[in-house]
């Protein structure tokens, strides 16, 4: 049992999650309708990452490129522009959250590229290039 915690708080200790509770991150004000679409926008990269993983499964990796372009890659950004500003998440996010948003998109491009090469080690590198940024935001800022 003492063994068990013990190994279960190593890995706390070690995960990258570690000290992101309420308190320890940022809490980014936005209207509602512009969180609303910043959490369907989030929807849809966890869907993306899914496709990967189904492609990957599938072995036919270029399924999914276009999708992954389009909800990871730099084919996401500016997907609000037409709305009111109100509803355009990008406009309330702090300098260094949006470097970060900007940079998950770019990986997330790379990733697209990746598996429309069927190139397997470049996908791995890419998918833990784009994760990497959803653990690094998620565990630096908050909406709620
Ligand atoms: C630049 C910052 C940023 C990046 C990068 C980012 N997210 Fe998010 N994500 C957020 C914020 C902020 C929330 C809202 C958290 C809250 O409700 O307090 C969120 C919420 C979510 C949610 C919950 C949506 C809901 O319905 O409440 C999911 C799922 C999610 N993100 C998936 C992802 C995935 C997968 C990635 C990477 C491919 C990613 N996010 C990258 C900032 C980010």
């Amino acid at each position: 049992m003492i063994r068990r915690l013990a190994i279960f708080l190593l890995i706390l200790a070690n995960s990258p999650l570690t000290g992101a509770d309420e308190a320890d991150r940022h809490k980014v004000d936005m209207p509602a309708p512009a969180a609303s679409a910043l959490r369907e926008e989030m929807l849809m990269k966890l869907q993306a990452l899914h496709q990967v993983e189904a492609a990957l499964a599938a072995g036919k990796p270029a399924d999914a490129a276009p999708f992954v372009e389009r909800h990871l890659g730099m084919g996401a950004m500016g997907q609000h522009a037409a709305l009111p500003p109100e509803a355009r998440p990008g406009r309330y996010l702090p300098d260094a959250m949006f470097a970060l948003g900007r940079q998950s998109h770019r990986n997330g491009s790379e990733l697209a590229e990746a598996l429309k090469a069927d190139d397997r080690p470049r996908i791995d590198a890419a998918l833990r290039d784009v994760t990497a940024t959803c653990v690094a935001c998620h565990s630096t800022y908050r909406l709620h």
